[in-house]
This record gives structure tokens, sequence and C-alpha cells, in this order.
């Protein structure tokens, strides 16, 4: 059974000018540490790529606390919620700590999907309950 759904759109010039002011110390308030490393990754790559990347991120973790409906409030922290790849490019979510402690005593399974163009990053999260009622 759905529990609930989010959304959410973030603008990627926004994520670039917060990145190039406080540096990376917003990138490890955002990430988690899987993520910091795909991030690292990306950005030697190409600059832009790194910036797309957490702005995905971004708004992957807003759409999720949402879906549990939350906000970004505890047990949802901006670290414990990461949106990591399968080898196929699937993203999926893996929580940490109390957040997981909490979504797994629910029976909940979230499912995201975000995407990217030009200047916006947008992202679909689905969580359901295992449980019945
Ligand atoms: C839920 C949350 C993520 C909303 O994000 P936002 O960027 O403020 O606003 P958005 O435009 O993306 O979303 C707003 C909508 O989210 C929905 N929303 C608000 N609180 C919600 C909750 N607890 N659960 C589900 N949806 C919620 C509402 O529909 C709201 O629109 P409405 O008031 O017109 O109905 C926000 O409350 C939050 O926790 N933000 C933390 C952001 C933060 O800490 N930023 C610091 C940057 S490092």
């Amino acid at each position: 059974m759905i529990l609930g759904i989010g959304t959410d759109i973030c603008d990627v010039r926004r994520i670039e000018a917060t990145l190039a002011r406080k540096g990376d110390r917003f990138a490890e308030k955002v990430l988690g540490p899987n993520e910091m490393k795909v991030f690292h990754f990306r950005r030697a790559k190409v600059e832009s790529r790194g910036v797309r990347y957490l702005a995905t991120r971004f708004s992957a973790k807003e759409a999720f606390s949402k879906a549990i409906g939350t906000g970004i409030r505890m047990p949802m922290t901006w670290r414990s919620c990461e949106i990591l790849n399968l080898p196929s490019g699937q993203p999926y979510i893996q929580l940490h700590g109390a957040l997981a402690d909490w979504f797994k005593a629910r029976g909940l399974q979230a499912h995201v999907t975000v995407t990217d163009e030009s200047d916006y990053a947008a992202s679909f999260v689905v969580v359901e309950t295992t449980h019945t009622p």
C-alpha cells in the first residue's frame, strides 16, 4: 500500500552558488559518505557534473522527506538518506542510523527517480508500507 509520495524541484544554479560560497562544507552537509565518493569522482571529471549530482541528491532527499511526511526533521537528516545507483544506473535509497531504524520499524520501502535538464533537477519518491493493516 502506498504510504506517501514526495516531489521536489531544485535550481541547479542555486546549488552552484552555495557550493561556490561555502565550498565542500555544503556538499559534506548534504551528502552521505557513499555519495561524497561519487560527487568527488564526477566533479574530478567535469565540475558541472559534480554540481548536478549534488542538485539531484538535494532534490531527492527533499522529495523523500515529503514522502515520509517529516520534512528535513528528525529522524530525517540529509546525510542519513543516500541516493545511490545500481550498476544499471537506476537510483535507490540507502538509509542509515536512526532513520533506517525508524523506516524499518514501520515496514516501509522507498522508490526514487531523479532527472535533470539545464538549470533544474527534479525528483519523485514513493514510499509504500509492507505491513498489512
Ligand atoms: C518539507 C520541506 C523539504 C519542503 O521544502 P521547501 O524547499 O521548503 O519547499 P517546496 O516548495 O519544495 O515544498 C513545499 C511543499 O512541501 C509540502 N510539505 C511541507 N511540509 C511537508 C511535510 N512535512 N511532509 C510532506 N510534504 C510537506 C507542502 O505541500 C508545501 O507546499 P504548500 O505549503 O504550498 O502546501 C521543508 O519543510 C524542509 O524540511 N526543508 C528543509 C530545507 C532545509 O533545511 N534547507 C537548508 C538548505 S542546506
